[in-house]
């Protein structure tokens, strides 16, 4: 794997090497000096032309414990707003001798024209492309659901096969739902999607899941429950569902979430809209993981950058000469 663009492009194998590579990177975080020196020396940008709180800081987060040096770059504030294109962006950053590019951009397909275009050499990793793919979003995901479901130890090696997981809202314009089905398929999760039917893709009955209207029947069946944002910012204000309706169909409440499994957990991307999609109940409780999904993206995008950028180095000394 040389780039890291859609969560389609993994194979189960490839899935799992980075899953049970994230869990050795979560051991640096329980240290007292939570870094690595395996990318000294190397650059790496991260080229952000949307917004993002927990995606940016992350990836910095994730650069920073492997050593690595670091460039942020933010498209407002930038030659961007003069006119400059991706091409001579990425040119400008390719001969200033960066190791890597992170991208995060409004156009689904741009992370792909980079990685293809033969503008920069650099290895190119998707944080976010439009409504297309998040891979790294899936990944910890993945990781999250594994290891709650299957467990910390008990999950290395494995994938999630059999079990359950509901993703609801806003399928249409979402690149985490996209991505989630496409790497949960090949981890063997059965996956179910519950959404408005203005919210549901033109083409999604040749996606790998079931889609459903009735979130109340579904819930009982699943192990993991995944709401998603209302991307109104994509939406045309026509379509626009009012809160109170969509909260009624399509939001988790306290008297929902009763209805899951006492095991199963409920998931959220971030950023949450309490009060749409979840309440303060459901966000606050203690069967939410959507801080873990947080500390955990940390882990899994070190394991992301170490697999692509590492070499041949172990990526965390052996057990018997750490010093924890
Ligand atoms: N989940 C996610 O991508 O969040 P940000 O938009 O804050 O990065």
């Amino acid at each position: 794997m040389r780039h890291l663009i859609s969560a389609a492009d993994l194979t189960r194998d490839d899935a799992v090497l980075i899953l049970d590579t994230a869990e050795e990177m979560a051991r640096v975080a329980d240290r007292p000096i939570k870094k690595l020196p395996t990318l000294r020396g190397r650059t790496i940008c991260n080229l952000f032309f949307e917004d993002s709180t927990r995606t940016r800081i992350s990836f910095e987060a994730a650069e920073k414990r492997l050593s690595a040096d670091v460039i942020n770059f933010a498209a407002k504030g930038s030659s961007v707003s003069k006119g400059e294109s991706l091409k001579d962006t990425a040119q400008t950053l390719e001969a200033m001798g960066v190791d890597a590019v992170v991208i995060r951009h409004s156009a689904s397909g741009a992370p792909f024209r980079l990685a293809t275009s033969g503008w920069i050499d650099a290895p190119v990793i998707n944080a976010g492309d439009g409504t297309h793919q998040h891979p790294t979003q899936a990944l910890l995901d993945a990781f999250t659901m594994r290891r709650r479901l299957v467990g910390r130890d008990a999950g290395l090696g494995r994938d999630l096969a059999g079990k359950r997981v509901t993703l609801v809202g806003d399928v249409l314009h979402s690149r985490v739902a996209r991505s989630n089905v496409d790497l949960l398929h090949t981890l063997g999760a059965e996956v179910t999607l519950v959404a408005p039917p203005t919210l549901v893709p033109v083409g999604v009955e040749t996606w790998p899941c079931e889609v459903s209207y009735d979130l109340d029947g579904v819930l009982p069946k699943s192990d993991a429950v995944m709401m998603l944002r209302v991307q109104r910012e994509r939406m045309n204000a026509a379509f626009f569902p009012t809160e109170r309706e969509y909260s009624r169909r399509y939001g988790l409440d306290g008297e929902r979430m009763a209805k899951m499994p006492e095991h199963a957990i409920v998931m959220h991307p971030g950023p949450m809209v309490r009060g749409m999609e979840i309440t303060a109940e459901v966000a606050d409780s203690d069967r939410c993981t959507v801080v873990e999904q947080v500390a955990n993206g940390v882990s899994v995008r070190m394991a992301v950058l170490y697999l692509l950028l590492g070499g041949s180095e172990p990526a965390v000394a052996p057990a018997t000469t750490r010093t924890e």
